[in-house]
Formats: C-alpha cells, structure tokens, sequence
C-alpha cells in the first residue's frame, strides 16, 4: 500500500488519535501476570499491541477484545503463564519482544521469540547482557539479533545496572526480570526515559523505588488487577502537531492526548522552533498525565535541539526533522545515535527522503543538519518504516508537488487508520495498491 498525497491544504478540527502504544503493550503484560480480571480502554488495536495480546494468548492467558479498544485481561498470577508450545512471533515490534524478555527469563518454561524481517535486524544483545548477568539462558542469532530461545527454570538474582543508553526498553526488561528475581534489582539511567512501566508497576499494586536516575524493585512480590484508560499517543499526535504547525491556516484540537513528562520533548522542541500550542484541560488518568492539545501555525526557526530532550522526543524525529525542513534556518541535532537502530536507521530514511525533496541536509554519526526551505516532490521510500511514511505524508503540506510515500503497510503497527484521519482533517493523501 502506497500514500499518494496532493500538495498543500491546512489541518483543522478535532482529532483523537490512537491510544498509546509503549502502555499499550505493558497493559497486557501486567494484566496478564495480575490476580484478578484488568479491564483497558483506549487499547490501540495497532499491529504491535496486537502481537503483544495474541503472545499471552498463546501461553494460556484468556483475553476478551479488543472491541472499540477495550480488552478485558483474565490474569493468571505472577507464576500463571503457561509454555506456549510454538515461537512466539512480536511482528515489528522491539518494545513487545525486549519486555518480554526480561519477564520470559524468570518463568519455569522455554520460550523462543521472533519478529518480522525489521525486528530480526535489531540489536537484543542490549537487553541479553543484563539478563545474562541476572543468571537468564538466553540464544540469539549471529550479532545478538532474533530470534531468540530463552531457557526456563533459572532462579534470577537482583542486579545493580547502570544502562549503557538511555533505553526505557532495556530499563522496563531488567525491571520486569526483577520482579522474579532474588532479592533487589537496580537501574541507573544515563538521562530519564520514558517511566510507564514503573507508574503501572505501581498502579498493579507493585512498590517500586525511583531515586532520581536510579530505580529499584524488590523481587517475589505480586501484582493486583486494576482498571487501565489508554491516553492518545503522543507519538501518533506528532504527525498533528507538526503538520498543523508547518501548514498556513491550520487550528487543530488533539483530544486526550497522554502528556507524561519522559515523552514530551517533541513539545518543548515545538516550541522552541516557535510553534504555537497550547495545553488545555490538563488532568491525570489512571496515573498518567493527559491533556487536549491545540496547535495552530506558526512560523518555525531552525535550533539546536537540547541534547536532554533527546530521549524524551526519540520516536517523535522523523516528523521533526519535517519541521526543521519547513523552518528558516538551520536545526541541529546530537546525540541521537540511538534513531539508527529504530524500526529503521531513521538518520538515513530520513536524510535520502529530504534529499529527494531537496532540503538540503548533512548527516552526522549521531545526527543531522537541515537547512530550511522549500520542499519539493517526488517518491519516498520508507524503509518499511511507519514514523519514516507519516512524516513524509505530512511533509506534502507544504510540498511543491505530489509526494508518493511507498510501502506504508507497517503504518498500521502504530497506526491503524492513519490516512482516514489526516483526510478528515484536511490532509490531501489517498492510498493506492495494497
Ligand atoms: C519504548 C521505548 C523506546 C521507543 C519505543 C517504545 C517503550 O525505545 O523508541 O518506540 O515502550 O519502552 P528504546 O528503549 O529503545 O529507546
């Protein structure tokens, strides 16, 4: 399936977008292993979640939905899962298979965990090392790539981890193989991430210590079902935010959109750049932050992006290095040698896709500079990536000319019914092939 978009037009109206996929995920997981019956709302019924679900199926956990994004979770207890008796495949997603590493290491059975060509190309040796250290049994394929088989039956020990980057992925696995291990278990982490696994560790009824950088949890302990409302993905609202800021006559309202802390960078950089949004009806649900956002256009500046939002903004840089193409001047970027290592090098989707619509740019190891302008046309290849296609369709904007997106099938793993939305809101994109 390929996006075919028409230059021009402006964003305007109300959105909500999907719900958030990082909570998503350990909505399952943590229902799955709770006493007692979760009910989740807002659930995003995207490819990766959906991997998620349908690997606690698998190993005997019963799961009524989704229905409209509701998934009612029948959890089966700290020790409850089951052997699943084949792989478990997480699709595309890297938070499904590194998460549940670190919960698969400490279980009586063995597991064996793939993925899709994308996932199969992406580094696990990251989340093997701790494990290892933990006392886990784990096999990968040649350069700590999946798939992996995980051996049961290993009684784990506590750690103290210092995480080599800053990785909420590696963080949430060594916290959840924490939760059966002997003793304590600690992370430090270079720079904050984002923190929703410890915020529903708690809301499961699970202490768990954070320190400043560092956080802990004590093994053995049990987890307590509890209710779960999926705020909007700031991720997915991104494309909203950066389009509407970038095209002239735009004023959209994103509704419900989750605002925790460890994920708004792309605001602050936004903002920084000059864009105009304004939080409203800021409140907390289920423990997470969440507000309406609007955003009208503005014009951009190009900046330096501060290094320490780097983190909080990782997923949100494709679409940012749209903006920083429609601002004056020049936008710099360090420290983001993680985007290399995403669903794709997202430095390199993102430097060929600008170099075809000639905005100038120069690449860095752990980086980019762009150089602000006008936007041309052309044909994007996006790597199988959903963050390299949605921001190339958002780039049409303000593009001179028809912008083909190809391959933007794997859109759905984050999200389902991306091109209906944009549409009702102003976006000139269609769909062809598929
Ligand atoms: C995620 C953490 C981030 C992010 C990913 C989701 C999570 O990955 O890019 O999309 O849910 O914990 P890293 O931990 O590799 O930075």
């Amino acid at each position: 399936m390929h996006f075919k978009l028409q230059p021009g037009g402006a964003l305007k109206g109300e959105v909500r977008v999907p719900g958030d996929k990082s909570i998503s995920h350990r909505a399952i997981m943590l229902g799955a292993l709770a006493e007692g019956t979760s009910r989740v709302e807002g659930f995003l019924e995207g490819e990766d979640a959906l991997a998620t679900l349908a690997a606690f199926r698998a190993m005997g956990v019963a799961i009524e939905g989704p229905v409209a994004g509701s998934v009612t979770v029948h959890g089966v207890g700290m020790h409850g899962l089951q052997a699943p008796g084949k792989p478990l495949d997480l699709g595309n997603a890297g938070t499904g298979m590194r998460l549940l590493c670190g919960l698969l290491a400490g279980q009586a059975f063995d597991t064996e965990l793939t993925g899709d060509a994308s996932l199969c190309s992406r580094p696990m040796g990251r989340v093997i090392e701790p494990l290892t250290k933990m006392g886990a049994d784990i096999r990968s394929a040649a350069g700590g790539r999946p798939p992996l088989s995980i051996r049961g039956g290993r009684q784990l020990q506590g750690i103290h981890y210092d995480l080599p980057m800053a990785s909420a992925q590696v963080k949430s696995c060594c916290l959840l193989a924490g939760l059966y291990s002997a003793g304590r278990t600690t992370v430090t982490e270079p720079a904050p991430t984002r923190d929703h696994t410890e915020r529903m560790l708690r809301g499961f009824g699970y202490p768990v210590e954070s320190n400043g950088n560092e956080i802990s949890l004590r093994g053995g302990g049990g987890l307590r079902a509890c209710d779960i409302e999926v705020p909007a993905d700031i991720s997915s609202a991104t494309f909203f935010l950066v389009g509407a800021s970038i095209a002239p006559g735009s004023d959209l309202l994103l509704r419900h959109v989750g605002i925790n802390p460890t994920r708004t960078g792309v605001i602050t950089i936004l903002q920084l750049m000059g864009a105009d949004i304004t939080l409203l009806n800021e409140r907390e649900v289920g423990g997470e932050p969440v507000a309406d956002i609007r955003v009208r256009h503005a014009p951009l500046r190009g900046i330096e992006i501060p290094v320490e939002q780097v983190p909080l903004a990782i997923d949100e840089f494709p679409a940012i290095f749209i903006a920083a193409a429609c601002a004056r001047g020049r936008t710099v970027l360090h420290g983001a040698g993680e985007l290399r290592v995403k669903e794709s090098d997202r430095i390199a989707a993102m430097a060929e896709g600008l170099d075809t619509l000639g905005v100038c740019n120069e690449v860095l190891d752990d980086g980019i500079v762009i150089d602000g302008g006008e936007l041309g046309s052309g044909v994007i290849a996006t790597y199988h990536d959903h963050r390299i296609a949605m921001s190339f369709a958002i780039a049409a904007l303000r593009a001179g000319g028809e912008i083909t997106v190809r391959d933007c099938d794997h859109v759905a793993t984050s999200f389902p019914g991306f091109d209906e939305l944009a549409r009702g809101v102003g976006l000139r994109i269609s769909t062809t092939g598929g």
